[in-house]
């Protein structure tokens, strides 16, 4: 197991990079905040396998977050990071500071439509996506990796981000990588350690809600009253619910029933003071033949 390389500025994250191009290397980029579970390891291996260099960052991009939001108290474990990313084989971490993300006088923020428009995510964290596709965008300009990997849990993010890589001619190639979930079925999330028991005991019915509207989808039960038990069910255990929406998988519109395209279940909803999300891709019934 070896190290992996720590730079923070922007200069030395291009070095870097540049060395490992120049050398024939496929470079994959893992953008992170950090407090690594092992979803995040998974993405890490993900981006093993698919390039020779792997740059992992670890970064709580404040432009993300609103102010009512956990950025002041969103775990920070550098050092655990780092430890779990050499056992992982990354080769190198970038962690700047705000300032060198975002100097004195930085005034530029993307600005989205489309997937970011769903009225998902968006309609509750207004401003999150502009700020997540700003520092997005940033890490893609200063690593120049040749792929960059994002977890499936943040569906509507990696819908933006691939819209925003596409629209801006970014040359990298955007891989989504599947959810890793406890043994329960809970999405693993950095957010799970603000969970009390009683809350971690409940949140694993956000992922059998999705499995049991998936089921009665693929059974052929119509979307809205199957939409709405499931809604039930979550607020039963005791979540106040944002959303439980069934949606086009790629553009994010809500699912027609007549449509043939793949369809996507996704959640929102806060048990005490922690907001949890989750999604499962939703099979339509079989055609009769
Ligand atoms: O998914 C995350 O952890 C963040 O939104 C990301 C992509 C690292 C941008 O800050």
């Amino acid at each position: 197991m070896s190290e992996p390389i720590i730079v923070r500025t922007v200069a030395d994250l291009r070095a870097t990079t540049a060395r490992w191009r120049a050398a024939g290397e496929r470079v994959a980029l893992v953008p992170t905040m950090g407090a690594l579970h092992a979803g995040h390891i998974s993405l890490v291996r993900l981006a093993r396998e698919r390039a020779e260099r792997v740059i992992t960052s670890i970064f709580v991009n404040p432009t993300q977050f609103a102010p009512n939001e956990d950025f002041a108290k969103y775990p920070r474990t550098f050092a655990a990071d780092v430890e779990k990313l050499a056992a992982a084989g990354c080769d190198g971490v970038f962690a700047p500071t705000p300032d060198i993300m975002y100097p004195p006088g930085f005034v530029t923020t993307i600005s989205l439509d489309g997937p970011a428009k769903a009225g998902l995510e968006d309609a509750f964290r207004p401003t999150h996506f502009a700020g997540v596709a700003t520092v997005v965008a940033k890490l893609l300009i200063q690593a120049q990796p040749d792929a960059a990997i994002f977890g499936q849990k943040d569906f509507q993010q990696l819908a933006v981000i691939r819209a925003m890589a596409r629209d801006l001619d970014l040359p990298v190639e955007i891989i989504g990588a599947p959810t890793m979930r406890e043994a329960d079925g809970l999405a693993m999330s950095s957010r799970n350690v603000y969970l009390s028991a009683a809350e971690r005991a409940a949140a694993p019915t956000l992922h059998a809600t999705l499995q049991a509207c998936a089921r009665a989808i693929a059974a052929g039960e119509a979307f809205e009253p199957t939409l709405a038990d499931g809604r039930a069910r979550i607020e039963a255990a005791g979540f106040q619910l944002d959303y439980l929406e069934l949606r086009d998988a790629a553009t994010l519109a809500p699912a027609e029933p007549s449509g043939d395209g793949a369809l996507r279940l996704l959640v929102a909803a806060r048990i005490g003071a922690t907001r949890l999300i989750d999604n499962i891709d939703a099979p339509r019934p079989a055609k009769e033949s």
